[in-house]
Order: structure tokens, then sequence, then C-alpha cells
């Protein structure tokens, strides 16, 4: 599959019109119980923590589709094969549960699995071991009937016939789902899981790339990868910090498949609860935002720390997340011990944030023209303070260890088009690097030699040369004085191509390399082959 893009060289144009921009025209955003209470939830928790969503404001600011995770079940259907909710931890029933939340202005939703059982073992949709009839009509029409708006469908235990591949199994059995979903009637937004069955390490693999692409054609949003960490009430101190990063550190790289409808989800906001200091669950709400991804939260609301309860509740940086341009921030650079980030926005603002990764507080700087606003200054606000202030030529802070400073800029009257400006990330989440009039791949190191442009005559440059495809296969890349040929043109696909426009090959480090000083080449495209794929600036 290889679309290509349109005009703009830097991303992929926005899915067309269809379900996901009517049910998540911007993230989902609420609560859920799996991260804080795993299979401890009751009907009890779930109607406390909605109570404190609307008690605390977080309901009215956009935390409303409550969603009752794993364990909610009986172990067994009924003699109909209909699914039952736990009597003992659900003596309502679902719903009544539907109804509680609904009569509070809250959405509700729902757990389930596309396996023949859920992650906990508790019956799944899909069809049992051995193969035979799945049940995925009946349960949408069970949620349906419950009044069910958000469906999570998990993707433990799927059953894979003998001579099937995996993908294709999960494929069916979402589709099967979204189908039986839409045949209801009723608007139920629907997070995939399946990405994360696939997903092998921070830069993935042609399987990840290829499920990535199509559950953005089944629901609203996806988990792309592993869980964040959940809370664990015997250890209610341990650090969940290097979780966040994980899932951060997966998430960041795969702006290309969000937009309007498509959002990217790497788990749960997890501010506010033991394991994170206030300046770890503040950063997690700024990376959050930055990145458009659902904010749904998993701790207990009604014992939020002061500092995560302002942060979630942050208009200014709910603003970012939920902005209707649902573009996600690309890494403008990134050297281990901050990272940078840049979203566009919705009327020509630009959100920035660094990220200090360090165990001390550390002062940065970052110059205007390195974030995409060249000869340019700007209105900043400071979206922790609220104060605003003009930039200058760059903005400085002095970022808390583990922190993220968030901004708004807004560029003064007379500063050109913002200029896509940053990384070009690749293989192995190794950066293209200038080397001489050479192009190589090497560890990201924050330097000028890794700071690209896209442009709008769709060149990449770096320290005023041109990435230029060359004219044999087996050629490397150059680095040349910018000419406007064809062999500099380069577009951004959707898959995260990077098609040449005079060979029509793609950019690629050869043989899957990631090693320091590969030189970069092209080769013939391929099916998201991860050597291919590139995570451009925004
Ligand atoms: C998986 C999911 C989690 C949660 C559990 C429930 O691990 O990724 O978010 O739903 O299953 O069992």
């Amino acid at each position: 599959m290889l679309c290509l893009a349109g005009a703009a060289p830097a991303q992929a144009a926005p899915a067309p019109a269809s379900d996901g921009v009517r049910l998540a025209a911007t993230p989902p955003m609420g609560w859920n119980d799996w991260a804080h209470y795993q299979c401890g939830v009751t009907e009890a928790t779930v109607t406390a923590n909605a109570d404190a969503l609307v008690s605390t404001g977080l309901a009215a600011k956009g935390y409303s589709t409550v969603t009752v995770d794993d364990c909610w079940m009986a172990p067994a259907r009924d003699a109909h094969g209909d699914l039952v909710a736990d009597p003992v931890k659900f003596p309502h029933g679902m719903a009544w549960l539907g109804g509680y939340l609904h009569a509070r202005g809250l959405k509700f939703g729902i757990y389930e699995d596309a396996g023949s059982a859920t992650c906990e073992g508790y019956p799944g949709s899909g069809s049992p071991q051995g193969g035979g009839p799945d049940h995925f009509a009946r349960d949408a029409a069970a949620y349906a009937a419950w009044g069910v708006d958000y469906l999570k469908l998990d993707g433990c235990n799927l059953y894979v016939a003998p001579g099937r591949g995996k993908e294709e199994a999960y494929r069916q059995a979402y589709e099967a789902q979204a189908t039986a979903l839409r045949a209801t009637g009723r608007a139920i937004v629907f997070s995939v899981s399946a990405p994360a069955y696939f997903q092998h390490g921070e830069w993935g693999d042609s399987a990840w790339f290829d499920v990535l692409a199509w559950s953005g054609t089944v629901g609203q949003l996806w988990r792309e990868g592993r869980d964040i960490t959940t809370w664990d009430p015997a250890r209610p101190d341990a650090s969940r910090w290097a979780g966040v990063l994980n899932n951060y550190g997966y998430n960041r790289w795969l702006g290309r498949y969000a937009s309007p409808g498509h959002w990217n989800d790497p788990d749960f906001l997890i501010a506010g609860a033991g394991g994170l200091t206030d300046d770890e669950s503040r950063s997690q709400v700024a990376l959050w935002a930055m990145q458009a991804a659902p904010l749904i939260l998993s701790s207990d609301v009604g014992h939020l720390t002061a500092a995560a309860r302002a942060a979630l509740g942050n208009p200014a940086l709910i603003a970012v997340d939920q902005d209707r341009l649902g573009r996600q921030a690309g890494v403008v650079a990134t050297d281990g011990a901050t990272d940078v980030l840049a979203r566009p926005l919705a009327g020509g603002d630009r959100a920035v944030a660094v990220l200090n990764r360090g165990p001390a507080a550390r002062t940065v700087t970052v110059r205007l023209a390195d974030l995409g606003l060249p000869g340019c200054s700007a209105t900043a606000r400071d979206l922790w303070t609220g104060r605003a202030s003009a930039t200058g030529d760059a903005l400085t802070a002095t970022v808390p260890a583990h922190g993220t400073a968030i901004w708004r800029l807004t560029p003064h009257p007379g500063c050109a088009r913002t200029l896509p400006t940053g990384q070009l990330t690749g293989n192995g989440a190794t950066c293209a690097t200038a080397t001489g009039t050479a192009v190589t791949l090497h560890t990201c190191t924050a330097t000028p030699d890794q700071r690209w442009t896209l442009n709008p005559d769709h060149t990449y440059r770096t320290l005023g040369h041109c990435l230029t495809a060359p004219a044999s296969p087996d050629a490397p890349a150059a680095l040349s004085p910018c000419t406007g040929a064809p062999a500099q043109s380069w577009t951004a696909t959707p898959d995260g191509t990077l098609v040449n426009a005079a060979s029509g090959r793609c950019l690629e480090a050869p043989a899957g390399a990631t090693a320091d000083g590969t030189l970069l080449d092209t080769g013939a495209c391929g099916h998201f082959l991860p050597q291919q794929v590139w995570s451009v600036p925004n």
C-alpha cells in the first residue's frame, strides 16, 4: 500500500471524514479503573470515581467517559450466550451503571477482548480456542442495550487458526467487532488494542506498522504498545516514571498515524497517584497533551495530589491536547538528556515542550528558528504559570528534574510561514545526520547536523544543503547544494516512507542497519519496512 500525500511535504493528509471524525474528532478523555484497581474494581469504585470526576470539575473539563476495564464479568456467559456482570462486584448490573453515569452527564465505557478470553480469563467476544462462532454481534447488541458509549477491545488469547497469519486473524476479529458496533446504530467509540500485540521494541517492525495503519480504519484510537505501569498497593510508592518514559518513548515516533478521528493511545494517565513526583505527574500530562493522546486518567480521582489535579484540569493544556488540527507533536531534538517537541495548532500557534530526563534541574534555551519559526519572535505563554511574554529569538526555561516546560507560541505579525524543523528519525530511532557530503545514521545528539527543515519545495535541508537521492539504487544519498532538481524532492507518505520524486525509490538504511555511520541510500519501496520508515518534524 503506497498512497502519496498531496502538496504538504511534512505529513500525511488526514483520512476523509468518516465514523472516526464523527465519534472522536478530538482525542477521547475520561477515566478507567485498570491502572489503579486492576481486578479489584467494583461498582462502588466506579461510581465513587465518577462522582469525583464531577465534584472536582474534571468531568466538565472533558474527562467524561468512564470505562470499566477487565474483571467486571461473571466467569461464564448465561444459557443464551450473553455476557453477565459479576453479581457481587456489580450487583445492579451494567445497564444500571450506564444509567448512573448518564444521569451525571458522563459516558459509559466497557472492556472486552477480541480473543476467546480476556487477559484476566473472563469470557471474550472472539472465537473459542480451536475455532467456532464468535460473539461480536451478540455482545455489541448487549452494549447498545446497556447504553455503552465506548468499547475498549483488548487482544489477549486471540485464536489463530492453523494456516492463518496472526495479523490476518487480528484484523478479521477487529473488523468484525467494528461492523457489529455499526450495526447497533448506537454511536460507540471503538478503542482497538491490536497493535499492542505486535510491538517489539521502541522503533518496531513491519507487522506493527501495518497493524497501526489498519487500526485507524477500524477504530478511533488504538493502544500501540505495552501497558503503563500499574499501581501496586503493596508498594504504593514504587516509582512508575520509567513506565511513563517507556510509553512516551514509543509513541513519539508515530505522529504520522494521528489525525482527527484517529489517535495513537500511549495508555493511561497515571498522574496524581503513588509512584510519580509532582513534576513527573505534570510531565505526563504535558507530554500526552503534546502528543494529542487520549487523556484517560487511571488514578483514584478522589485522592489525586493537588499538583496532578491542577495539571489534569489545566484548560490551556487540555486545549493543546484537544486542538482541532489534530497533529501530534514532532520531535525537534533528543540527546538522551532532554527532548524538545513541537506541535502545530489550529490558527497558526505552536505548542513547544522540553522534557528534562535528568536527575537535576537544567536550564534549556531553544532558538525559535529551531522550532520552525525562523527570523521570528513570538508571544510565549508558559502553560504552567499562565504568564505570557515576548520571546526574542529564543525560549529559555529552567526545567526541574523529570519535569517538562510547555509553552504556546503565537508568532508575531510578519513571521514567515512555519517550517517543520527537527530530527529525521529512522531505523532503530536513530537520526539522519549530515556527515560531510554524505548522510548517515547516528545516535541522536541534538546537534545542528541532525536538524532538518521540510520546505515548501519538498526538500529536506540541513546545514544549508539538500538531501539528494542517488542516481543508482546502490549508491549512497548525498548532501548537496540545493538546485531544485527532482532528486532533491521527497514526499512523506502515510506509511512513513520518504519517496523521491526523481527515482520513485524510498530513503532507507540499507540492510536494516542502525549502527552509527551507516550511509543512507534509496531502495525499491517495500511494505512497511522499518528501515524505510521515517519520523519527520511537524
Ligand atoms: C491488558 C491491557 C490493559 C488492561 C488489562 C486487563 O494488559 O493492555 O490496559 O486492560 O489487559 O486485563
